[in-house]
């Protein structure tokens, strides 16, 4: 009677556990449906209206697929945190007129589901190598074949040792060891599991293989307490790479065969072993324009100073601290075609760099005596051997920015200026978006307000058109 009494609680208890799960999952389910919503109304409030009719679409309002032949993306969604990422992965690379189909391992569904990876791709979201619907509808060797390139993001330390090892026992596997087109990994995975011999091998052999990487990038885990690389690249970072990956052949690009030289970030006047002089550049200007120009088949050489972004792909980096090693640097990669000048190089540096901290406790600051540091600019822009055929400077301004780019254009001796108003409330030191205007010989040009990497593509692109004009 006792026993059944007992039995009687636990299976009650059970009940109730069960109940409030299921209440929970329900939660869930309206929570993340909500955030899908959210999404699908920001995107279809960005995308352009697409031309062709919806397909299936999970989810009402999810925007229907408005790829063109050349630009279809398989994407593989592996089980990691960094997969909700991906959600938004799926609406940038739809932004810009990508058809996205999604494949996702069984682990991915732990973090995001079909239904809201469904929803934002437009598209039917693909999971089991022996579904017979996808099998007879669209098997792994079609999902390969449909699209141009494959994306794996996350791609897990265990997806990268399958892949490595031609191991194909789901679906993701089947269609990584099934395909001919090129592959971009994205990986993620926690700092240790990162650095571990396992995984670095197999990041060489998958290098080797001819497969692509973006990321990881270093920075905050989303373990507590965790730090370090393997954060997922940034979907932005990834759309650009896998760009870069399906655009022309090098050879057949404008600036292909020409050397480009950027300079980036802000550079750190030291005072003593722990103390320097910066500023509050974060090199996120200067780095878009080397991938830009990279983009573009350019051959090039990016100096930056110390900044936290990761290397723009196909572009050779020199990290360096202060402004004369910035200069030195510069030298060192010239002879080039063009030279652009982004950095915020320290106007002074101190005299003296003492060797030991500066103690306090003598009741006065200590004195610091300044000296001027070398414009590279301007040096390399009056260089006679060795001028570049297009010297590009910058001119951060706070107050009458036209005025003080024209004065500085006619200084410095440069072709071009790019002028930007840094004042505090235009947020441009370390934030996305830029409001430039172009001084040249012949005028001012005022470009909209852009993205860093918009105001990028589109110098580059004058770039292209002045050494048009030259030929
Ligand atoms: O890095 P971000 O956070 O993305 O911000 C971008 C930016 C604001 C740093 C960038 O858009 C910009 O304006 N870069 C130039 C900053 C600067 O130092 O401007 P300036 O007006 O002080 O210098 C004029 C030009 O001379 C610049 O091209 C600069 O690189 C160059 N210079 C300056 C001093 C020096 N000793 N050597 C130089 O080469």
């Amino acid at each position: 009677m006792l026993r059944n009494m007992a039995s009687l609680t636990v299976r009650q208890l059970d009940d109730a556990l069960k109940e409030q799960l299921r209440r929970r999952a329900a939660r869930n389910r309206r929570s993340m449906e909500e955030e899908v919503r959210a999404i699908l109304r920001s995107a279809a409030s960005d995308v352009d209206a697409p031309a062709s009719p919806p397909e299936s679409a999970g989810l009402p309002g999810a925007p229907p697929r408005t790829e063109t032949a050349t630009r279809r993306i398989l994407l593989i969604i592996g089980g990691g945190i960094a997969a909700y990422k991906s959600l938004d992965l799926i609406r940038r690379l739809r932004e810009r007129g990508f058809g996205v189909r999604v494949v996702m391992t069984n682990a991915a569904q732990q973090f995001v589901t079909p239904l809201a990876a469904g929803a934002i791709s437009g598209d039917k979201v693909f999971t089991d190598l022996f579904d017979s619907d996808s099998e007879f509808d669209v098997g792994h060797i079609r999902l390969s074949r449909e699209a141009n390139l494959i994306v794996v993001a996350p791609a897990t330390a265990d997806l990268m040792a399958k892949i490595a090892n031609g191991h194909a026992d789901d679906l993701a596997t089947a269609v990584l060891l099934a395909t001919d087109k090129r592959v971009l990994l994205a990986p993620a995975m926690n700092p240790r599991m990162w650095s571990n011999a396992a995984t670095q091998r197999n990041l060489t052999q998958l290098r080797s293989d001819g497969i692509a990487f973006i990321g990881p990038n270093q920075g905050e885990m989303a373990e507590r307490g965790e730090h370090g690389v393997g954060r997922m690249a940034e979907p932005l970072e990834i759309v650009a790479a896998l760009e870069g990956l399906l655009a022309k052949p090098k050879a057949q690009r404008p600036l292909a065969g020409k050397r480009v030289i950027v300079t980036s970030g802000p550079t750190y006047e030291p005072i003593d072993p722990v103390r320097f002089i910066g500023n509050r550049s974060s090199g996120k200007q200067g780095h878009a324009i080397a991938a830009a120009a990279a983009a573009q088949g350019a051959e090039v050489v990016l100096v930056t100073g110390p900044v936290a972004l990761p290397d723009p792909s196909g572009v050779s980096v020199i990290r360096i601290e202060s402004a004369r090693e910035m200069l030195a640097a510069v030298e060192k990669a010239l002879p080039a075609d063009i030279a652009i000048f982004a950095a915020a190089v320290a106007d002074w540096r101190v005299v003296e760099t003492q060797n030991q901290k500066i103690k306090k406790g003598s009741g006065q600051a200590p004195p610091l005596a300044l000296t001027e540091n070398p414009d590279i600019l301007a040096t390399v822009a009056k260089s006679a051997s060795k001028r570049p055929a297009l010297v590009i400077g910058f001119a951060a301004e706070t107050e009458q920015v036209i005025q003080h780019a024209k004065e500085k254009l006619a200084k410095k001796g440069c072709d071009w200026i790019v002028a930007n108003d840094v004042s505090p409330e235009s947020g441009v030191f370390g934030g996305d978006r830029n409001t430039v205007h172009l001084v040249t010989a012949s005028g001012v040009e005022s470009w909209p307000p852009q993205s860093k990497d918009q105001v990028a593509k589109s110098l580059i692109a004058r770039v292209v058109q002045a050494l048009e004009k030259k030929k």
